[in-house]
């Protein structure tokens, strides 16, 4: 069994644990919280901050799992833990249903319930999140965080860091833009376009984010 090492120790740490343990595939080294006051995480040792990652490695850890629900911090995060020679992990839910058709990347985390349809791709450190529904040939890029309950119908594209809140609805073939993020209970019925703050349904832009760091757009 390969030991893994989580990077972040808050809420969503918490989830992506019990997901790890229910799938059983990892030995769970611990959690890299930097300054925690915690010496544990549900039962996880806290190792420190980013700078053991060099240390772990050499003591066998060979695989990393980016458990911030940020979504331009967990790129940032999976970019050390691969400068440090350890390979991105996926933590998948034994009770979530993923078609076999549905293409994964490195590093996503799907959470139980969750639901992925045929020919789906999900792109590298996205989170599916509780019960999220994201139905076939939808296309999430990467560092994408579908919130609980979501449900995405066939086709959707979901851009580059782009975050659902709970319970977002969108009708077949929309695509919300790079880095937008959609309020909960939205309804989304048109594309989103890229930066938005968007919600209510019919989900409106409510205004563009500023707050997005320059590397992040570039790309
Ligand atoms: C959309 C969102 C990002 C807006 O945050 P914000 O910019 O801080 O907005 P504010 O809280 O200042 O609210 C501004 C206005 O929008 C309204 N509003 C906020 N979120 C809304 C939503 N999801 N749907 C409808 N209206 C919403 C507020 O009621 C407020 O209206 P008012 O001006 O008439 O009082 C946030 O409210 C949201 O929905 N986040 C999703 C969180 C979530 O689901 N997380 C899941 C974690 S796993």
């Amino acid at each position: 069994v390969s030991r893994l090492v989580l990077m972040g120790g808050g809420p969503h740490a918490k989830v992506v644990l019990e997901t790890l343990r229910a799938a059983g595939l990892y030995e769970v080294a611990g959690v890299l919280e930097p300054g925690a006051a915690a010496r544990s995480l549900l039962g996880a040792p806290v190792l420190g901050g980013d700078d053991v990652l060099p240390r772990l490695r050499t003591e066998g850890v060979t695989h990393a799992i980016v458990t911030v629900g940020d979504n331009s911090l967990r790129r940032r995060l999976a970019a050390r833990a691969q400068a440090a020679g350890l390979e991105l992990a996926q933590a998948i839910h034994p009770r979530a249903a993923i078609s076999p058709t549905a293409r994964l990347a490195p590093g996503v985390v799907v959470m139980a319930g969750a639901v992925i349809n045929a020919e789906a791709t999900v792109g590298p450190l996205a989170i599916v999140n509780t019960g999220a529904v994201v139905d076939h040939d939808c296309r999430l890029d990467e560092a994408v965080h579908v919130g609980p309950g979501c449900a995405l119908a066939g086709g959707v594209r979901v851009g580059l860091g782009a975050f659902l809140g709970a319970g977002v609805s969108a009708i077949p073939q929309v695509g919300v833009g790079r880095w937008a993020i959609v309020g909960a209970g939205a309804a989304v019925v048109r594309d989103i376009p890229d930066l938005a703050v968007a919600y209510g349904a019919p989900a409106r832009v409510a205004r563009t984010r500023n707050d997005i760091r320059s590397e992040d757009l570039a790309e």
